[in-house]
């Protein structure tokens, strides 16, 4: 019982819990009337929450530009890293492009996930919830891309065809670098195209095996032939990427392939046949476990060269 209070020090204690709900209560009343004034401000001019933040700032929505999207398959109750990542893709921006970067995961299954991950979604609007039971290995991805065509389609506001050009399965420690990646896939043809990480990690071949699930991408038309085409219906358990790489050769899908090795790959340490140093000609950096892991690749990358100086803030 060493750390048990002195009847003192308890009185303290209480007292000060007292000070610190009085505290917060009127930070909530201050935040209230703020956010009142907020949405009245929201309600009369053309700025809107949701469409600031679901896609990336600065950029033209012209019809020409390249449209991605990048799900990332996470799993609900992972708030951090959803606003970790929200931090890393919310300060890129790609001039020409139409990046949205959404966050997938299966049905809620906690009582307080349904008032969080709402307002989650009315902040940000970037959560896809698929009908499915939470799982890596047992048709996630499946789900993810044979569900896109319907979830787009009724959204009034994609009335483009195709919504997407190109739909990423991305990993939730994999740091994808969005101007680069544009750029690499500029050239590339828009339909019948398979671009990732070919593994095993030597191989340097895209016609054999499959894109590594640190995150791969198909065309807009491979999307839908997945929803449409009994091949992946029929094979949806086992490890996602292989699965995948299974039914894209059944369907002998992809006479366009891309294997974007070596600017995609994982983090240099702990080294493998995996990994490559950091370098400037990188799309993606992968298995990103720890804090560390990313600060260094953030440092690298040279992330915050753009930021304004001012008088208010002091970054060494
Ligand atoms: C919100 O706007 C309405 C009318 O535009 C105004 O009457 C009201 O006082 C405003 N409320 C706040 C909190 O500013
Ligand atoms: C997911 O949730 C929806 C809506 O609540 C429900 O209709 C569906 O059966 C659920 N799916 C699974 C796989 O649990
Ligand atoms: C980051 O900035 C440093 C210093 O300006 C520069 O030498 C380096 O090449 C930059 N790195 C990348 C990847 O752009």
């Amino acid at each position: 019982m060493k750390n048990a209070p002195k009847p003192g020090n308890r009185k303290k204690i209480i007292i000060i819990s007292f000070i610190f709900v009085a505290f917060f209560i009127t930070l909530a009343f201050i935040n209230k009337i703020q956010f009142d004034d907020l949405s009245n401000f929201t309600k009369c001019s053309i700025y809107s929450p949701s469409s600031k933040i679901s896609s990336l700032p600065i950029k033209s929505s012209s019809e020409n530009d390249i449209r991605i999207l990048i799900g990332i398959l996470t799993l609900a109750d992972n708030h951090q890293q959803r606003h970790f990542l929200r931090l890393i893709y919310g300060t890129q921006s790609v001039a020409g492009a139409k990046i949205d970067v959404k966050f997938v995961f299966c049905n809620l299954t906690k009582e307080d996930q349904k008032i969080l991950i709402a307002l989650e979604i009315m902040l940000h609007n970037d959560i896809i919830i698929l009908d499915c039971k939470e799982n890596m290995d047992k048709g996630k991805t499946y789900t993810y891309f044979s569900s896109l065509p319907d979830m787009l389609k009724d959204e009034s506001s994609n009335s483009i065809n195709p919504p997407y050009h190109y739909v990423i399965k991305g990993d939730d420690d994999t740091y994808f670098r969005l101007p680069k990646l544009v750029e690499t896939l500029m050239p590339l043809p828009r339909e019948d195209l398979y671009f990732g990480y070919v593994v095993p990690c030597p191989s340097m071949d895209p016609f054999v095996h499959y894109m590594s699930g640190m995150g791969y991408l198909v065309s807009w038309d491979i999307v839908e032939w997945i929803k449409d085409s009994d091949i992946p219906k029929r094979h949806v358990i086992g490890p996602e990427d292989k699965v995948f790489g299974d039914w894209i050769r059944e369907g002998r899908r992809a006479k366009n392939r891309y294997n974007a090795k070596w600017s995609m790959y994982d983090y240099p340490e702990p080294a493998t046949r995996c990994t490559h140093e950091l370098w400037p000609d990188t799309v993606a950096v992968h298995r990103l476990k720890t804090r560390e892991k990313w600060v260094r690749t953030l440092e690298y990358f040279n992330v915050t060269r753009d930021l304004k100086p001012s008088k208010m803030y002091h970054i060494p």
